[in-house]
């Protein structure tokens, strides 16, 4: 399987190397970014750090399907957490995915519906989700459930009640609702693997929550990667 695996910050991607063994087969730099391919076992991954924010995912996820014929996408990484049901460190597995600043309300569209489009959300591959679902963490629940993306670090809990209610989403975050879109555009199956850095601003939890335990986070969402390969 030739499968793609984004992260939006280089922390995010070095703890995913940590925890993998791999064998460097070529890089291609493209747009600013660099697109290192490696063998692991019979699959072939293309790992890249595409930049925060929702257009540096999208251009990452067109060039990904245009140059290296992947069979899926991954996005791994950290994200704020819209429910006090779920702790630091916890997995969020989108179900599906919304871009919750997409705004055309002035037009009467609910809030995230994209202009002219057949869906509100992007819904993740089916069969990679039941792979990740049967990951069991030692120290943190992993759950399924919509996560919401926007070009905005979300550090106000007023925001993040609000998030939680309007769209129904468990967790936060700036690059998988475009990374989604963009595979559904293309038709390509993906997954989106989130661990909780933070609370959004939840309890006083946001930035320096973020600052602190983002390395610890990207761990635990890299350890889901190490599973989900060893059961591919
Ligand atoms: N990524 C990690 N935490 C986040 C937050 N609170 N808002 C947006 N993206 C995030």
């Amino acid at each position: 399987m030739r499968l793609a695996i984004i992260c939006a910050m280089e922390e995010e991607l070095a703890a995913i190397e940590a925890a993998l063994s791999l064998t460097l087969i070529a890089k291609l730099n493209k747009a600013s970014n660099c697109y290192a391919e490696y063998q692991f076992g019979e699959h072939t991954l293309i790992m890249v750090v595409s930049g925060i924010g929702k257009v540096n995912a999208a251009v990452t996820t067109q060039i990904l399907i245009e140059n290296f014929a992947v069979d899926a996408i991954i996005n791994v990484g950290v994200a704020g957490s819209l429910t006090r049901k779920l702790c630091f460190g916890d997995v969020v597995i989108a179900t599906d995915l919304v871009e919750h600043d997409f705004d055309i309300t002035a037009f009467g569209v609910p809030l995230g519906q994209i202009a002219r489009m057949d869906t509100f959300s992007f819904a993740a591959d089916a069969k990679l989700n039941s792979l990740l679902e049967q990951i069991s963490l030692v120290s943190n629940q992993l759950v399924l459930g919509r996560i919401v993306s926007g070009d905005q670090f979300i550090d106000d809990g007023q925001k993040a009640v609000f998030l939680h209610t309007e769209f129904a989403a468990l967790a936060c975050e700036m690059e998988g609702a475009a990374i989604a879109h963009v595979c559904y555009l293309n038709k390509i199956p993906f997954a989106v693997v989130r661990s909780l850095s933070d609370m959004a601003g939840q309890d006083g939890q946001g930035i320096h929550s973020f600052n602190e335990l983002k390395e610890m986070a990207a761990e635990r969402a890299a350890l889901v990667i190490k599973n989900l390969l060893e059961r591919l």
